[in-house]
C-alpha cells in the first residue's frame, strides 16, 4: 500500500532569501513537514490494526490525526511548489485573466489573500482554490490544516499562517511575512494547477448558474 512520502523542494533552503530565510526553511520542511508525513502514515498503521482487531473505540481520534496530518502534507507540498526564488511580478495568461474576472484587479487579489492570512485566528492557512460548480476562484480560510475549505474546492496556493513558518525571522510581525511571500510566487506553478482543476465536473451542473467565460 501507498505511503506518503516527504518530497525534496526544487531549490536550497536558503534559496527564498531574504524574504524566507534558510533556518526557517530547513526547520519548516525537514522538522516539521517531515512531522506532518510520518504522523500521517502512523495513523494509517494504526487505522490497519484496529481493522485487524475488530475495535474501532478509537476511530474518531483517528479519523482526525489521518485528516490533520495528511492535509498538513498536502498544503506544504502545494506551498513549496508554489514559491520560488526571483519571483514577484503578476501572473500572465489565463490566471491572470481569471483573477481579474473573480477578484476585480490583481491588487485586489493580493490584498483579500493577505488579508484572510492575516486574519487567521490561531493557527491555518490561506488559500486560493478553485471551486467546480461556479467554476471560479476563491479564497479560503483553513483552519489547522482542515477546515473551512468548500467541499469540491481545489487547493491552488496556499500562504502558511502557522507561527513557524515566520517566527524565527519576523517575530510578531506576521504581516511582513504575508507581505514578503509575494516576491515569491511560481506563477507558472500556480497556473499548472488551474489548468488541471479546471477539469474536475462534480457533475451537478443545476447547482450553479451557467458558465460563460
Ligand atoms: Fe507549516
Amino acid at each position: 500500500m501507498a505511503r506518503y512520502v516527504l518530497p525534496d523542494l526544487d531549490y536550497d533552503f536558503g534559496a527564498l532569501e531574504p524574504h524566507i530565510s534558510g533556518q526557517i526553511m530547513e526547520l519548516h520542511h525537514g522538522k516539521h513537514h517531515k512531522g506532518y508525513v510520518d504522523n500521517a502514515n502512523d495513523t494509517l498503521d494504526k487505522l490497519e490494526e484496529a481493522r485487524g482487531k475488530k475495535d474501532f473505540s478509537r476511530i474518531v481520534g483517528l479519523e482526525k490525526a489521518l485528516a490533520f496530518n495528511l492535509s498538513g502534507h498536502v498544503l506544504h507540498s502545494i506551498f513549496w511548489k508554489n514559491l520560488v526564488a526571483d519571483a514577484g511580478d503578476a501572473p500572465s495568461g489565463e490566471l491572470a485573466r481569471l483573477i481579474v474576472r473573480d477578484f476585480g484587479s490583481f491588487e485586489g487579489f493580493r490584498a483579500q489573500l493577505t488579508e484572510v492570512a492575516a486574519t487567521i485566528m490561531g493557527s491555518g492557512w490561506a488559500a486560493l482554490v478553485w471551486e467546480p460548480i461556479a467554476q471560479r476562484l476563491l479564497t479560503c480560510q483553513i483552519y489547522d490544516h482542515q477546515s473551512n475549505l468548500s467541499q469540491g474546492g481545489v487547493t491552488l496556493m496556499v500562504i502558511d499562517a502557522w507561527e513557524h513558518a515566520y517566527y524565527l525571522q519576523y517575530r510578531n510581525q506576521k504581516t511582513e511575512f504575508f507581505k514578503a511571500v509575494w516576491n515569491l510566487w511560481n506563477w507558472d506553478d500556480v497556473a499548472s494547477r488551474l489548468e488541471a482543476a479546471r477539469g474536475l465536473d462534480l457533475q451537478i451542473p443545476a447547482a450553479a448558474s451557467p458558465v460563460t467565460s
